[in-house]
């Protein structure tokens, strides 16, 4: 890949006087000058509202934040129409708890998750169960950390409605088996939700080859601003949804006492919508698909695998998930024997090397794990092999301080 380190400004600052390494992309990625750019020059040059003004800067602006829409849709390959613009994962997946809630679950079904969710996906399924008196439940995961598919098969059922999945783990880094999951949700008529926040950014991801129904995602974790995320969803379960938000944009008419909704995917965007991070998330997304996700997949894959061997050649660290790197995305979950998370990342921090320590909006997971906290290393494209070295050896001087 060629060098783009240089395309990242904050790459290039220090921290506690030492050259930052930042490892924590997974919670949210660096931004590219072409990123930070595209939204300074729409603030300066194209600043208006969409789908209102009969002036051409209102027109400009609306040809910048629907380029946007097909820049994704063209990153997933899908149909425009059905790439709705969200706050981020947590919105998209609680506008389908509400949503697609409304249309599809009633008294006594069950929504099928797994042990390995973020709460963005589990929460929003747990207060729909609660309003609607359905029942979450969860299949489990193997001594290795993968999906227990067995356990997912046992619990599907006909009164299933939903089933929602994460893509990546967020801790264990496992790569689920989403083809194969649809097939069996669909078998027993529910849909499949998938949370893709931890692919969508690291790996080619095309809605058709998954079989899934809704796709969720954040663009501040694929280079793009915070503040905007994507729902994908299939046309005619979109069609069938009432709306999660009202008010402006999403209505075709109005009363004092009703209203009809807009067209996909209007209907599910009320107010004014993220434009200028819309216009960021164009320029990520163009920015990954100049290098190529194969490329930085391939690339994330060396360095999860170097970090890996040093991880697992260490006495003293434990890791969590698959061991085989080629089973896993670009993040590993770790604790040193005996030591709180927390103490490892604030000695870490003084040599400049940001990682995550806590249970990642994980709790149910480190619950089934055994601990109450993990240390999390996440990589991106802009990472590189020196980096991983620098990390494992202060790892073994965090270990000779806090060690016994
Ligand atoms: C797997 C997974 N799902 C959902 C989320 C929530 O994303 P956001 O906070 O951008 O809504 C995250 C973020 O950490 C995640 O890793």
């Amino acid at each position: 890949m060629r060098d783009i380190r240089s395309d990242f400004p904050v790459l290039s600052r220090k921290v506690n006087g030492k050259d930052l390494i930042y490892l924590d992309s997974g919670a949210t990625s660096q931004k590219p000058l072409q990123v930070i750019e595209a939204v300074a020059h729409f603030y300066r040059e194209a600043n208006a509202n969409v789908h209102r003004g009969l002036y051409s800067l209102s027109v400009e602006a609306t040809e910048l934040y629907e380029d946007a829409r097909r820049a994704v849709a063209g990153l997933i390959g899908a149909d425009p129409q059905e790439v709705i613009f969200t706050r981020g994962t947590t919105e998209s997946l609680n506008l389908l708890a509400y949503s697609l809630g409304e249309a599809r679950v009633g008294r006594g079904d069950e929504i099928l998750a797994t042990v390995m969710e973020h709460h963005a996906n589990l929460v929003p399924w747990q207060e729909l169960a609660r309003r609607k008196g359905a029942r979450l439940i969860a299949a489990g995961i193997t001594p290795e950390g993968e999906l227990d598919l067995d356990d997912l098969k046992r619990k599907l059922s006909p009164r299933t409605k939903i089933v929602a999945v994460t893509h990546v783990s967020n801790v264990l880094g496992t790569v689920n088996p989403i083809p194969e999951i649809a097939e069996l949700a669909h078998r027993v008529g529910a849909v499949l939700v998938v949370d893709a926040a931890q692919s969508v950014p690291h790996m080619p991801v095309r809605v058709g080859e998954l079989g899934c129904d809704f796709l969720a995602f954040s663009g501040h974790k694929m280079l793009g601003p915070t503040g905007i995320g994507v729902l994908w969803g299939r046309r005619e379960l979109l069609e069938e949804m009432p709306p999660f938000l009202t008010g402006g944009e999403m209505i075709r008419e109005v009363w004092i006492d009703r209203a009809t909704w807009n067209d996909l995917p209007y209907k599910f965007e009320a107010g004014t919508p993220p434009i200028a991070q819309a216009v960021g998330l164009k320029a990520a997304v163009d920015y990954l698909r100049e290098l190529g996700l194969e490329e930085i997949c391939r690339h994330e894959g060396g360095l999860v695998a170097r970090a890996l061997e040093g991880l697992l050649s260490r006495d003293y660290v434990e890791i969590y998930g698959p061991r085989d790197p080629s089973k896993r995305s670009g993040l590993i979950a770790f604790n040193l024997k005996g030591i709180h998370p927390h103490d490892v990342a604030t000695l870490l921090d003084e040599e400049g090397i940001a990682i995550r320590a806590g249970h990642h909006c994980a709790q149910p997971l480190h619950r089934e794990l055994g601990i109450s906290a993990s240390c999390r290393v996440s990589f991106y494209l802009y990472n590189t092999e020196d980096e991983v070295d620098a990390f494992l050896m202060a790892l073994d001087r965090v270990w000779g301080v806090l060690g016994r």
